[in-house]
């Protein structure tokens, strides 16, 4: 290298600095945390939640717009616990868990900040490691993958379901997955090779919100009216971390099926484990960029659900969030990011 390209190299290391700071991660230790339960949800569909012979409330989340928090924000832990060990629980009395895997606790306590420089969004994930089930490795390759679902208002009830809007009794490993699905015209541009993936029910004509099979995996709107629903917002934005060395962070998202790619919003999705803790930080531009991606704005409210893939789980061996507003400079959101 020639001097000249050194001190060249140098310069533009000290303009990266100047940077950075007035911009970049915050001092966490100043964000203020919201503490939540993940609690395992076994095979909880939407259309178990929705139905009133399963959920006695489902009732009171259609007429009085009573979100899940409403009445669980303090019992998810109990009904976290119940699902895990495969106990009889809602209306019908029945298991939600026909095989309750040994050592996995029924819930998680999170601590969540989150905050943001006007232009990137930044959440952190706080959680205290749980013992190895010494249960069969689901997802050998990551210890821990974290999930974040949002969505701008566009998709039929997330203010209400969270991240339940998103999941269907027909998903695979779901009571009702059809193996029909691998063989669909479509399986492969989907990414159902291991079968349907969530979605949302703005990309369907019908779901079956009773009858087995509950959903409506393969009643898919044409393309061009599920190229409008993107176009519309109906979707959620999911960003992942996964903690597998080599493993990249995912940014998609959900509507006629689990995109996988497609955004380049997400800057960072990094994670350690220290002192017993799990520690996972996302960064994302405040801007949308790239496919399925929600523009964050001062002023709005998003519904924010996540999910915590622990102890090398798959599909629907997670814990999840119930359903959780963010906002920037907001008091009134459960997730206020507040300009650093
Ligand atoms: C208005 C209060 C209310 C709301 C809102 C509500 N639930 Fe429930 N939920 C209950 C009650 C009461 C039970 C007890 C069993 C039953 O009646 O089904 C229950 C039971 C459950 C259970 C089974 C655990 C058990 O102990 O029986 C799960 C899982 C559950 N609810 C999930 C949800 C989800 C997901 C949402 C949001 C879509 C939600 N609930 C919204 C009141 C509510």
């Amino acid at each position: 290298m020639s001097k000249s390209v050194i001190s060249l190299s140098v310069l533009a290391l000290a303009v990266t600095v100047a940077w950075d700071a007035t911009a970049g991660p915050p001092d966490w230790s100043k964000v203020p945390d919201k503490q939540v339960p993940i609690f395992y949800p076994g095979q909880a569909s939407y259309e178990w939640a929705m139905t009133k012979a399963d959920h006695s409330a489902s009732n009171q989340v259609i007429e009085k717009g009573r979100g899940c928090v409403y009445c669980h924000d303090e019992d998810a832990t109990d009904i976290g616990k119940k699902v895990v060990a495969g106990k009889p629980v809602g209306n019908r009395k029945k298991p939600l868990e026909p095989t309750p895997p040994a050592g996995k606790p029924g819930f998680i306590p999170v601590s969540v900040q989150a905050a943001h420089d006007g232009e990137k969004l930044y959440l952190r994930f706080e959680w205290e490691d749980t013992k190895d089930s010494g249960g069969k490795k689901l997802d050998p390759k990551n210890e821990e993958k974290v999930t974040v679902l949002l969505d701008a208002g566009g998709v039929d009830g997330a203010k209400l379901n969270g991240c339940w809007s998103t999941c269907h009794g027909d998903l695979r490993t779901m009571p009702d997955a059809s193996d029909a699905a691998k063989k669909h015209p479509k399986a492969k541009a989907l990414g159902w090779d291991e079968g349907v993936t969530k979605y949302v029910k703005e990309s369907r004509t019908a779901i079956s919100m009773t009858d087995s099979p509950r959903g409506g995996w393969d009643k898919l709107k044409p393309d061009a009216e599920i190229e409008a629903a993107l176009k519309a917002g109906q979707y959620y934005d999911l960003i992942q971390f996964r903690s597998g060395k080599g493993e990249k962070p995912v940014d998609g998202y959900v509507l006629e099926t689990r995109h996988m790619e497609g955004g380049k919003s997400l800057t960072k999705a990094e994670g350690k484990m220290e002192d017993g803790k799990w520690v996972v930080v996302f960064e994302r531009t405040l801007a949308a960029n790239g496919t399925g991606k929600h523009k964050i704005e001062a002023g709005k409210v998003y519904n924010m659900g996540f999910a915590i893939h622990d102890d090398y789980a798959a599909a629907r061996s997670h814990h999840v969030s119930l359903g959780y507003t963010l906002g920037l400079d907001n008091p009134k959101a459960d997730f206020n990011a507040v300009k650093q």
